[in-house]
């Protein structure tokens, strides 16, 4: 019997645990769509937010369009952990507890997120995960949470991919698939080495809710949309985009204060780019328009195309910026935005332009055949590219057409 056991523990120690961690697979397999807190309400939060949040999804038609997790970002904890070192939230936003929240979420058909950190503290100065990576995955699996957006404030000399595949594998061990969320803010290029450690890994530092501006904070800055934007749409994120593996271009900021053109070029390029779409808005407050943009479902058909290969910057003429993404049987989405400050007219000749994107082996060819237009904010057939696309373009605009070859 002692024999036995001795042979036992030998084997264990050669051989490791039978489990091999990973991430869990067949999860985010299209771009994940939520919402999170922090863009409005940073951490005031509390379980009747939730619940308000839960409703509207359902209500407004938002679960309806794709929309599936919330997400509660820093500021949901107790400043503290308890005796035995356990994550605890905050009794008064919290007072029923996170399971209790969970399941609500759950109740509604939806999935529900948490957030944590990688360092010793959040970046709101709450307890950090560090050093309690497998503690806090067994108490996220047993809350019910689907989605830990995991970031990276107060981690020193940590090495980012090292710190990142420690919280995935307490997450596998912990066994319940949670859609991990990889937060450094591209610091650490993470499209070189995250596919196989998160769902998604953020590209940038945090986005403000401006057109194209730049604000700092001391030690730090935040983008607005074109900065995002340009900061980090290169060929290397193009590559490693697929189902399962995305760049995180932030949550939104539609319905935050921009004009509801530049919300609608927002949510577009968003899509093109196969970012995660991620409200970031007081759903409660939503106006009609900003729900028209975030619920348009021939724009997020585009983000969810099965291809799942990401725009590219074709051209910018005269300050109006096109980018293409090929879709799935050789069609295209193409985005036209108008960066100007006044309105302008575009006349576009389709044969006098060579679209071609090597990544995916994809070329257009109006020269050899038509493709039939569809303009996916007015839900409309605009004929074929046998003639000149002409539009006129608000300010911030977007006309965003899909291209479809005729056989
Ligand atoms: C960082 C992240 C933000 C948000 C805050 C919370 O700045 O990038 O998205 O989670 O922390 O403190």
């Amino acid at each position: 019997m002692i024999n036995k056991l001795i042979l036992a523990i030998i084997c264990l120690c050669f051989t490791g645990p039978n489990i091999q961690a990973q991430k869990f697979d067949n999860l985010a397999e299209t771009p994940p769509m939520g919402w999170n807190s922090w863009n409005t309400f940073e951490t005031n939060i509390n379980e009747q937010l939730v619940k308000d949040i839960a409703d509207k999804f359902v209500e407004l038609g938002l679960k309806d369009a794709g929309y599936e997790y919330i997400v509660l970002d820093d500021g949901w904890m107790s400043r503290e952990r308890d005796e035995e070192g356990n994550l605890v939230p905050d009794p008064e936003k919290f007072p029923n507890g996170m399971k209790a929240v969970a399941d609500y979420v759950h109740a509604k058909g939806l999935k529900f997120g948490l957030y944590n950190c990688a360092g010793g503290k959040t970046c709101a100065g709450y307890p950090g995960s560090r050093g309690h990576q497998y503690q806090d995955a067994k108490l996220y699996a047993s809350w019910g949470v689907d989605f830990l957006k995991y970031d990276w404030c107060d981690t020193g000399k940590l090495n980012a991919k090292e710190s990142y595949i420690t919280m995935r594998d307490a997450l596998y061990e912990a066994g319940r698939p949670v859609v991990f969320s990889i937060c450094e803010w591209g610091d650490n290029d993470p499209w070189e080495w995250a596919e196989d450690v998160g769902h998604m890994w953020r590209v940038t530092g945090d986005i403000i809710n401006c057109w194209d501006c730049e604000v700092g904070h001391g030690s730090w800055a935040s983008f607005g949309i074109w900065k995002v934007i340009e900061l980090r749409s290169k060929e290397k994120t193009r590559e490693v985009a697929g189902p399962g593996h995305w760049n995180d271009y932030d949550m939104m900021e539609v319905g935050n204060g921009m004009t509801d053109a530049e919300d609608r070029s927002h949510f577009a390029m968003w899509s093109m780019l196969n970012s995660p779409l991620i409200m970031g808005n007081d759903l409660r407050k939503a106006t009609k328009e900003t729900l028209k943009t975030l619920t348009n479902k021939e724009v997020i058909g585009v983000n969810k195309d099965p291809l799942a290969v990401p725009a590219f910057r074709f051209n910018n003429e005269n300050n109006i910026e096109i980018w293409a993404k090929p879709l799935e049987n050789d069609a295209w989405a193409l985005v036209f935005i108008n960066r100007n400050d006044e309105a302008v007219s575009i006349d576009f000749d389709w044969k006098k332009h060579q679209l071609a994107d090597d990544l995916s082996q994809q070329y257009f060819k109006p020269l050899d055949k038509d493709y039939e237009i569809r303009d996916l904010f007015q839900h409309k057939n605009m004929g074929n590219t046998s003639k000149n696309l002409k539009a006129l373009i608000g300010v911030h605009d977007v006309l965003m057409v899909t291209l479809t070859p005729n056989s």
